[in-house]
C-alpha cells in the first residue's frame, strides 16, 4: 500500500498539485496521467523520497522497484550489475563484501562478512545473476549483452535493462516513468502481460492511451491543481472527468444566476423596509459566494513548420549502399535509398534494427563504415534526435529562450518568444532553466528550435516518446502540412497514418520499401 497523506508541491508560484490525499493498494494498477509538466514524474519522486514535498507525507512498503527517465547515470555499468542493483540492499552488501575481500583479513572483518552473507542469504543473493538473466531475457536482451555495459548497448536495449531493474528483487509496489517510450509494439505486449500477473501495488505514468487502457483499474489523474482517482481504464477517466467538468460548470453556472439575482434583491430593497429579508438574501449570497474553477492544465501546441524559400532539387537526399556495425554487429547492411522532394516517409520496425543508426547516418551525425550519404541541391536537414540529452543536457544552465536563441544567429527576441508562446512556454515558463524541464517540455522545445531553423528535410526519430497526446496531434498536423520532406521513425499508429506516405519497414526478413501509407502496407502485409 501506498499511501500520500495530504500532499501539496509547488514551484514557486506554479502549484502542481494541493492538499491531495490518495491510498494506493496492492492488486490494483493505477495510471498516473496529466499533460506535460503537471508533476506526474515529480509525483513518483515525492513517493521515493528522491524530491520533497512541499508538505505532507507519504508511507510505502520496504521494497519499491522504480523506473525512471535516466538512462544516462547508468552509462558505465555492466548489463547484469545495473539489474541486480535494483536491489539496494542486496547491492549494497555485494558491494560491501567486495570491498572487505580486499582488506586484510581480522576478527572484525571476519564477522562483519558473516553479516553480509546473512543478508545476501535473506535477499536471495545466491540467485540473483540468474533471476537478473531471467528477467533479462523476457525482455528480448540477446545473452551475449549481458556482460556489456550499458553505454555499448542501443538505447531502446538501455531502457529495457532498466526495466528490468525495477523488477528485480520481486518489489512489493513498482513505480513505472514512461515504460513504454522507446518499446516496440512487441516489448510493449510483452511487458502488459507481465503488469497483469503483477500482484503488488503498481503506478505507471503513460501518454500511450492503448497502453493505459489494456493495464490499468484506476486512473490517478493530475489536473485542476489536483490529483483525482477515477476506477476504470483511461478511456472510462476520459468520460468520467467530463462528465464531473460539466456537472461542475452547470452548477457554477447556476449559481452565478442565483446569486444575481439576490443581488438584485438587496439593491432593489437594501436601502427600504424589508431589512431582515435582505439580510438573509446577503447571507445566502455569502454561502453561495462562487468559488472561481480552476483551468485544466491540458493545452494543445501549434506546430508548424516552414521550409526555406530556396527549394531543393528534385532528389532531396541519397543513400548509397551503407553499412554500419557496431563491433561484430552489423546493424546496416548495404542500404540505398533516393528520397524524392515531398516524400513523407516513415521508417517502422521493432527496436534495435537499427533505424536510429540508419536515420543518424541520414541526418549527417554518424559516418557510415562504408556507403555514402548525399545531400541534394539546396537541401537543408533539421535533425530531432531520440535522445534529447544530446541537444539539451541537464547540466545546461541555459533557460528555454536562451537555449532557443542559440539555435539561429541573429533571431529577435520577439521571434523566439513567439516560437515558445506556441510551444506552451508563455509568460514566465519562457525563462525556466532547461535542466528542469519534463520530459515533454524539453521534447516541445526541440521542437521549438526546429521551427525557428532553416530547412527544408525534417529528420526525426520517436519525436512523439514523452509528448502528451495534445502534442502528438499537433505534431502529427504540423508534419502533414509541412511542403518540405519528412523523414520519421516512430511506433504511434495515428501520427504515421497521419503523415506518411511511403514506408521504410525493417522486418525479419530485411528491409521493406513500399509506396504508399502505413494501412496499405499492413494490409499487404497480411
Ligand atoms: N527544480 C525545478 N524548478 C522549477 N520547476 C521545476 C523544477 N523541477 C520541475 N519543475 C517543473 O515542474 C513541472 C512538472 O515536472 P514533471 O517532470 O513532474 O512533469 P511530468 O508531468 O512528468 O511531465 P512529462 O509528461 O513531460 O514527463 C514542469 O513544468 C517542470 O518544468
Ligand atoms: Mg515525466
Amino acid at each position: 500500500m501506498i499511501t500520500l497523506n495530504r500532499i501539496s508541491k509547488s514551484f514557486g508560484s506554479r502549484i502542481l498539485f494541493d492538499d491531495v490525499t490518495i491510498t494506493f493498494n496492492p492488486g490494483n494498477r493505477y495510471g498516473l496521467t496529466g499533460p506535460n509538466g503537471s508533476g506526474k514524474s515529480t509525483l513518483l519522486k515525492i513517493i521515493m523520497g528522491l524530491e520533497e514535498a512541499t508538505s505532507g507525507s507519504v508511507t510505502l512498503p520496504d521494497r519499491v522497484g522504480i523506473l525512471r527517465q535516466n538512462i544516462e547515470d547508468f552509462r558505465e555499468m555492466a548489463v547484469l550489475d545495473a539489474v541486480i542493483m535494483g536491489n539496494k540492499r542486496l547491492w549494497n552488501a555485494l558491494q560491501e563484501r567486495e570491498t572487505l575481500y580486499t582488506v586484510e583479513m581480522s576478527d572484525d572483518v571476519g564477522m562483519r562478512l558473516g553479516d553480509l552473507e546473512g543478508i545476501i542469504a535473506e535477499e536471495n543473493g545466491y540467485s540473483a545473476e540468474t533471476d537478473a538473466e531471467i528477467l533479462l531475457s523476457g525482455m528480448g536482451i540477446p545473452h551475449e549483452r549481458f556482460t556489456q555495459k550499458m553505454n555499448a548497448l542501443p538505447t531502446d536495449m538501455q531502457f529495457r535493462v532498466l526495466l528490468c531493474q525495477a523488477l528485480f528483487g520481486d518489489p512489493q509496489a513498482l513505480l513505472l516513468d514512461e515504460p513504454t517510450n522507446h518499446l516496440d509494439m512487441e516489448s510493449i505486449g510483452w511487458l502488459e502481460t507481465f503488469l497483469h500477473s503483477y500482484k503488488g501495488v503498481l503506478v505507471v505514468i503513460s501518454h500511450d492511451r492503448h497502453f493505459l487502457n489494456a493495464v490499468t483499474t484506476h486512473i490517478a489523474d493530475i489536473d485542476y491543481e489536483t490529483i483525482i482517482l477515477y476506477p476504470g481504464n483511461y478511456d472510462a477517466m476520459v468520460v468520467a472527468k467530463t462528465a464531473v467538468r460539466e456537472r461542475s460548470e452547470l452548477e457554477a453556472k447556476s449559481k452565478e444566476k442565483k446569486i444575481s439575482q439576490l443581488r438584485e434583491f438587496v439593491a432593489r430593497f437594501g436601502a427600504g423596509t424589508r431589512a431582515s429579508q435582505v439580510q438573509s438574501r446577503v447571507r445566502e449570497m455569502q454561502r453561495l459566494q462562487p468559488q472561481e474553477l480552476k483551468k485544466s492544465n491540458i493545452q494543445r501546441p501549434y506546430i508548424r513548420f516552414i521550409p526555406t524559400e530556396k527549394a531543393p532539387g528534385k532528389i532531396v537526399l541519397k543513400a548509397h549502399e551503407l553499412n554500419k556495425a557496431f563491433d561484430d554487429l552489423k546493424i546496416i547492411k548495404k542500404f540505398s535509398l533516393e528520397v524524392v522532394r515531398g516524400d513523407k516517409i516513415a521508417i517502422i520496425g521493432n527496436n534495435g534494427r537499427g533505424k536510429t543508426t540508419l536515420v543518424k547516418m541520414l541526418a549527417g551525425v554518424l559516418t557510415p563504415d562504408k556507403g555514402s550519404v548525399e545531400l541534394g541541391h539546396q537541401a537543408v536537414i533539421s535533425y530531432f534526435p531520440q535522445d534529447h540529452s544530446s541537444l539539451i543536457d541537464k547540466k545546461n544552465k541555459n533557460n528555454a529562450f536562451e537555449w532557443l536563441k542559440e539555435r539561429r544567429q541573429g533571431v529577435y527576441d520577439q521571434e523566439a518568444r513567439s516560437v515558445l508562446g506556441k510551444m506552451l512556454f508563455g509568460g514566465d515558463d519562457a525563462f525556466k532553466p532547461v535542466g528542469t524541464l519534463s520530459g515533454g517540455e524539453t521534447a516541445r522545445l526541440i521542437i521549438a528550435g526546429m521551427m525557428l531553423t532553416e530547412h527544408n528535410v525534417l529528420v526525426l526519430d520517436e519525436p512523439n516518446s514523452h509528448l502528451d497526446l495534445e502534442a502528438v496531434s499537433a505534431l502529427a498536423w504540423g508534419l502533414s502540412e509541412y511542403k518540405g520532406t519528412v523523414i520519421l521513425v516512430s511506433h504511434d499508429r495515428d501520427l504515421l497514418d497521419t503523415v506518411a506516405t511511403k514506408i521504410i519497414a525493417f522486418e525479419d526478413d530485411g528491409v521493406h520499401f513500399f509506396d504508399g501509407p502505413l494501412e496499405e502496407y499492413l494490409a499487404k502485409k497480411g
